[in-house]
């Protein structure tokens, strides 16, 4: 069965589900930067009926950004003793993996310092995303509306222990859990990693990205929610960005906080997180998520390995229904 971004929805999915797109990328709301949106290809890879090509290409992608991605690439892939290609092929076809690709289909071109050559076909953005069963619909539904009754701090808690420590799922465990072979109308979308390419960053191509992505979350698999633990990597970046005094004094509290103790305190972290949801500065890790349409809930001080973010990330949710109201997916 061949499924379109654009279809009506999850019922014509049956027993099976076969995502395999291939369409002029849809901007959605997208705020349009860069000068190669409209020469962008999305596609689903199908794990049924995949091109190997697909897979290298996806590979030579990633490994072209090799470094970009700090902690978490390294917690992604390569296995001890297991190629990525077999490792990603297993939990495409046995699991609930499904990778998505954005290539360039312009004419050949030279882009970002040092100039170098982007070629008609290369991937210039993927994203690896699944489905979980974790959490329900409903409570990510709570979250959401909670957020007018509840303080950040409490929505945390409602998260995490006290001391931070996880009694919610974690990133690895979300990403590694076993839940069989992904099926419609069931469970909730969760993002593993967006990548765009180091030389078109800051141009908004994860916006697109991200829209499609949404939507075949919503139409070929039927979720109504699409979560992600976003990462803050300027929290402990050690580039203090200038005007961001209060965020700034934030950004120290919580080093001198993860250097001491290994964690950084919830009314710390939330603090920093409602200061960027109020404007006073920017986490390029949270910026893009809010982009796409994302509500940002609260603070996760523990949510993986990730020292460029103190470990610190964001639980960010999208509403599928929501959006798709909005015509932004
Ligand atoms: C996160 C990422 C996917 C965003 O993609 P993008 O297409 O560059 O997104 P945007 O153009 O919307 O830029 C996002 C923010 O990054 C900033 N940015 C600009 N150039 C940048 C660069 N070279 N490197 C990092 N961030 C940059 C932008 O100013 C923007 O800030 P804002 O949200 O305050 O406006 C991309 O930076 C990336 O691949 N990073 C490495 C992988 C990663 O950490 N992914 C996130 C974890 S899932």
């Amino acid at each position: 069965m061949t499924v379109t971004v654009g279809s009506s929805g999850a019922n014509e999915v049956n027993d099976t589900i076969k995502t395999r797109m291939v369409k002029p990328l849809s901007l959605g709301h997208a705020p349009v930067k860069s000068p190669i949106s409209d020469k962008l290809q999305f596609e689903v890879i199908d794990p049924h009926d995949l091109r190997e090509s697909q897979i290298y290409d996806f590979i030579k992608f990633r490994n072209s950004q090799e470094g970009g991605v700090g902690g978490v690439e390294r917690q992604l892939h390569g296995r001890e003793g297991e190629s990525i290609f077999h490792s990603l092929l297993m939990r495409m076809t046995n699991g609930p993996i499904r990778l998505a690709l954005v290539r360039y289909i312009g004419d050949d071109m030279l882009v970002g310092e040092p100039a170098t050559l982007l070629k008609t076909g290369d991937v210039v953005a993927s994203n690896e995303s699944r489905q979980t069963h974790k959490y329900s619909p409903e409570y990510m539904r709570s979250l959401i509306a909670a957020q007018t009754s509840k303080t950040m701090d409490e929505l945390t808690l409602q998260f995490t222990n006290p001391d931070g420590t996880p009694p919610f799922s974690t990133f690895a465990s979300i990403r590694d859990s076993v839940d069989g072979p992904l099926k419609p109308n069931g469970g909730l979308g969760f993002l593993i990693l967006a990548l765009v390419d180091r030389r078109l960053r800051g141009q908004s191509l994860s916006t697109p990205l991200l829209t499609n992505v949404l939507a075949m979350h919503h139409d070929s698999i039927g979720h109504d929610y699409v979560f992600a633990y976003g990462r803050l990597p300027e929290l402990g970046g050690e580039r203090l960005p200038s005007g961001e005094d209060e965020l700034n004094a934030l950004r120290t509290e919580a080093r001198q906080q993860f250097e001491q103790t290994g964690k950084v305190e919830i009314q710390t972290l939330n603090r920093y997180v409602q200061g960027l949801l109020d404007g006073n500065g920017r986490d390029w890790g949270l910026g893009f998520h809010r982009k796409a349409g994302a509500h940002a809930i609260c603070g996760i001080p523990y949510s993986y390995d990730d020292p460029a973010s103190l470990n610190c990330g964001a639980l960010v949710i999208y509403d599928l229904k929501e959006l798709r109201r909005q015509a932004r997916i």
